[in-house]
């Protein structure tokens, strides 16, 4: 069962949507087919502010243009698109990430586990993460530093995800390997896509590195990306992760011991 994971890696400039916008359109049109277009974490913005109170301000002014933009290419082009993008909504304000399908918005997940000064700059995301049709893939979202936390792709998994789109603004390097287990151990395709550029500002000084990744449920990397703006795709094979029986006699969920597992519940 054949699907088309296309991965924008661009170059963003905080605080020049309008810029940023026209780079990401001119990386989308080299790519122009996908099912799936997965973009990074703070598309729009960049990532380092200063304040909450400066979060607010690029969510009241870019949250609807964010989405606009992104409820466009999915309608031209078809399939789905997730993004990032600054949430703010009843005076709240969120690092989330929105997925599009053929022209609409379907879902906006809320990043649940925060990053270092993000603690400062967003409210931590208050709802389960959940999956979304996307033509043949069911596919659900997790924002960067989640990956920390196995417990979001398991459940995006248990909900039927066969691919996770993961939009990063990484930091440090440890989240390639580790998505690698996050995809064997559920046995579903990852999407790890990150951005290049410098955020210098409100005392931090950021350079990110790219090297986004797809990875297989075998684990095998099928596509890395380089450390500066990119655009690519790959087709892979969805009944790889519709199928969780990891031996004939193991089924990597049925296995499961959830009796024994009620430490995790607790505090
Ligand atoms: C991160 O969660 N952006 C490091």
């Amino acid at each position: 069962m054949s699907y088309r994971i296309g991965v924008i890696q661009p170059n963003i400039v905080f605080g020049d949507v309008e810029g940023n916008m026209e780079r990401l359109l001119k990386l989308v049109n080299a790519l122009r087919e996908w099912d799936l277009l997965v973009l990074p974490e703070l598309t729009f913005t960049g990532y380092v502010f200063e304040s909450r109170e400066e979060a607010i301000e690029y969510g009241k002014r870019y949250m609807d243009e964010s989405l606009k933009w992104m409820e466009n290419i999915s309608g031209e082009y078809g399939g789905g698109v997730v993004a990032g993008f600054v949430e703010h909504v009843h005076g709240k304000v969120f690092n989330s990430a929105a997925i599009a399908v053929d022209g609409e918005i379907k879902g906006v997940y809320r990043k649940i586990h925060l990053f270092y000064k993000e603690k400062e700059w967003f409210d931590p995301g208050d709802k389960e993460p959940f999956v979304v049709d996307v033509g043949k893939a069911r596919v659900g979202i997790m924002i960067c530093y989640d990956w920390m936390f196995p417990e979001v792709a398991r459940i995006l998994s248990l909900e039927g995800a066969d691919v996770i789109a993961h939009p990063a603004n990484l930091v440090y390097g440890y989240a390639y390997t580790a998505m690698k287990a996050r995809a064997i151990e559920n046995l579903v395709y990852v999407a790890t896509v990150n951005r290049v550029g410098r955020d210098n500002r409100a005392g931090m000084d950021i350079t990110f590195k790219g090297g986004s990744q797809i990875v297989s449920p075998k684990m095998e990397v099928l596509y890395r990306a380089g450390d500066g703006e990119e655009a690519g795709v790959v087709d892979i094979d969805l009944s790889l992760a519709r199928d969780k029986r990891y031996t004939k006699l193991n089924h990597v969920f049925k296995d499961r011991r959830i009796e024994l597992y009620k430490r995790l519940l607790k505090p």
